[in-house]
């Protein structure tokens, strides 16, 4: 034990030691370029999130956000302001660019958590049928997706066509709430050449070699594989743990200047649909027994994307795009 015991004192001063040598080297560095820690920050790293994740960690700021209240209030967000620039004893007069700055990464900052918010609350309403609203939307699916194709009821195995597993979607959508039918509703809706694209391939014949009789003996399933419904709801949770983890704090940031939104969420669930169908082709699975596989691989994947500070999933969404939505 005293082994530990001096293992433990020497921990503590190496720790004393690179703490006292840190504090130094920022005391060094502000008074050779005249400027602290989060003027370099804002002067070295664009906009976006090379520059918010940095604030986001910088001791006092994570400090001030967690106290400012979650809701995204400008006037909020110049208080914090206010008051970082006093506690770094920065003069605003003198330094407005960094005023300007830090509001941008600030503001992007609380969106995020904001966001998150919002998204948890959509997963966490389950689907009612009851409710009129949920019922439209569900209704309002099915018409964009088969518009030229009367539902027969309600209740109908007509579902299974869009990618349903029976005659009532409401259980399919259990794991992601109204989150799940938002998000499929919105890719058929802003999304539309791609969605029915993606549904008309998802029913064709895996190979073209399968000759019809062959065809006629395969179930639905064996055709490219996946049923789109249940696909979207699968993904859904995939952009959702995206969220959740932080992952999609560098696409987020970048690809929303200003303020990232629901928009921005249902954007990249459309991008990761689309770019799912295209990784399901490449890897050719012999059926839908290999979704697990095909689907943690592809997680893998979007994961080592996003790692990139640089990381912008759907740059075709161009950002005034996004702004005009958003309005
Ligand atoms: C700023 O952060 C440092 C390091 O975390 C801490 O010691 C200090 O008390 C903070 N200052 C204020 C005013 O929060
Ligand atoms: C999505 O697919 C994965 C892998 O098959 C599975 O573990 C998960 O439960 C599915 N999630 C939903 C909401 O369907």
């Amino acid at each position: 034990t005293d082994l530990s015991v001096f293992r433990a004192l020497s921990q503590f001063l190496v720790f004393v030691y690179c703490s006292l040598l840190w504090r130094g080297l920022k005391f060094i560095l502000r008074k050779v370029t005249g400027r602290c820690e989060l003027q370099r920050i804002c002067y070295n790293n664009k906009h976006g999130a090379r520059r918010s994740l940095k604030i986001g960690t910088t001791p006092n700021i994570s400090d001030s956000l967690l106290r400012s209240a979650l809701s995204v209030d400008s006037d909020r967000v110049e208080k914090t302001i206010d008051d970082i620039m006093a506690l770094k004893k920065i003069n605003p007069d003198t330094n407005p660019q960094l005023g300007v700055s830090l509001g941008a990464s600030l503001l992007q900052i609380v969106g995020y958590r904001a966001l998150l918010m919002q998204v948890e609350k959509l997963r966490r309403e389950a689907y009612d049928c009851e409710n009129q609203e949920h019922e439209e939307m569900l209704l309002k699916l099915w018409k964009e997706l088969r518009p030229d194709t009367p539902l027969s009821g309600r209740i109908s195995k007509q579902w299974c066509e869009i990618g349903f597993q029976g005659s009532d979607p409401k259980t399919d959508f259990r794991g992601m709430g109204l989150l799940g039918l938002h998000n499929l509703l919105y890719f058929a809706e802003h999304d539309k050449a791609t969605a029915l694209q993606m549904l008309s391939d998802s029913l064709q014949p895996k190979h073209n070699e399968l000759n019809a009789a062959e065809w006629e003996q395969k179930s639905l399933d064996k055709a490219i594989g996946y049923s789109f419904a249940i696909v979207g709801i699968n993904m859904t949770e995939l952009t959702y743990s995206l969220l959740l983890s932080g992952a999609l704090k560098t696409h987020l940031y970048n690809v929303a200047p200003e303020l990232p939104g629901l928009t921005h969420f249902q954007q990249t669930f459309c991008h990761l649909m689309q770019e799912f169908q295209r990784f399901w082709v490449e890897e050719d699975p012999s059926d839908i027994m290999e979704f697990n596989r095909v689907r943690a691989k592809f997680q893998r994947r979007i994961v080592r994307q996003l790692q990139d500070p640089d990381a912008a999933l759907c740059p075709h969404f161009s950002a005034s795009d996004l702004r005009l939505v958003n309005l």
